[in-house]
C-alpha cells in the first residue's frame, strides 16, 4: 500500500495535467488538431460529413460516392478554399505554404499529403482582404 499523502499527489499532478495541458477533447481525451474557423456557416451536417467523407468527395471520380448513396451539395474546391481561408500577417489570405493553411491545419498532423495545389489553387480566387468581398464571392461560387 502507498501513503495517503503519495496518492494525494498523484492524484493532483493528474488534476494538474488535464487541467493545464494537451488540447483535451472531452469526449474522449484524444489531442485534437487545431482547425481554423470557417468564415461563413453553411448547411446543418456539412463538418460531419465533410470530416468524415471530404477525402472520397473531393477526388476527381466522385460519382462513386453518389453509387454509394451519399448525396451532399457538391462544393468546387475553389468554394472550400474561400470559405475556409485563413488570413496571414497581412490579412492576406495564406497559400498552402503555409502551416496555417486550412488544408494543412489536420494533414501535418495526420501526416496526409495532397497533390492537389500542384494544379489546383490553395488561395481564394481574389486576393482581396479576407472582409466583405471575399463573402460574395463565396456566394458566387455557392451558386454554380
Ligand atoms: C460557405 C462556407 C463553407 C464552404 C464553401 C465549405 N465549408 Fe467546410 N465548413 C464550414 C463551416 C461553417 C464548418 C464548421 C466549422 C467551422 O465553423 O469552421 C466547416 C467544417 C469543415 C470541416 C471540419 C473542420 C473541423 O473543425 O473539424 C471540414 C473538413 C470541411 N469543412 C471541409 C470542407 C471542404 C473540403 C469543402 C469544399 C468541398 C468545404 N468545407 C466547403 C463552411 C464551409
Ligand atoms: C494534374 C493536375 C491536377 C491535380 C494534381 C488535381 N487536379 Fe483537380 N482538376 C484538374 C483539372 C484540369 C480540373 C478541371 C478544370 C476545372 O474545373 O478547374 C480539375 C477539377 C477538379 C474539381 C472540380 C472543379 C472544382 O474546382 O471544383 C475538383 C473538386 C478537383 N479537381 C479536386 C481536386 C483534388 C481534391 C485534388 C487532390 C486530390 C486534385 N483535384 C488534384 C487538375 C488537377
Ligand atoms: C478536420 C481535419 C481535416 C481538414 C481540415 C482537411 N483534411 Fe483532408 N484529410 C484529413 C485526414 C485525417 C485524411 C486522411 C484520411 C485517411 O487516411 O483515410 C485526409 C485525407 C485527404 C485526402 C486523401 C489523401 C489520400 O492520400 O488519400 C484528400 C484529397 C484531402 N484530405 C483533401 C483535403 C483538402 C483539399 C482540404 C482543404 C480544403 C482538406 N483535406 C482539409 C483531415 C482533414
Amino acid at each position: 500500500m502507498w501513503p495517503l499523502g503519495y496518492k494525494l499527489l498523484l492524484a493532483v499532478l493528474g488534476m494538474a495535467v488535464l487541467v493545464s495541458g494537451l488540447p483535451v477533447q472531452a469526449a474522449d481525451r484524444v489531442p485534437m488538431p487545431k482547425v481554423p474557423k470557417a468564415l461563413e456557416k453553411t448547411e446543418k451536417g456539412h463538418a460531419k460529413l465533410m470530416r468524415l467523407k471530404h477525402m472520397d468527395l473531393m477526388r476527381h471520380q466522385r460519382d462513386e460516392t453518389v453509387h454509394k448513396g451519399i448525396r451532399t451539395k457538391q462544393y468546387s474546391l475553389k468554394a472550400c478554399i474561400s470559405c475556409h481561408a485563413v488570413a496571414g500577417p497581412d490579412k492576406q489570405p495564406v497559400s498552402i505554404t503555409s502551416p496555417k493553411h486550412f488544408c494543412r491545419s489536420c494533414h501535418d498532423y495526420a501526416a496526409v499529403k495532397v497533390d492537389c495545389f500542384q494544379c489546383h489553387s490553395s488561395k481564394p480566387p481574389s486576393s482581396a482582404s479576407l472582409k466583405l468581398p471575399l463573402t460574395k464571392q463565396i456566394q458566387g461560387f455557392l451558386r454554380r
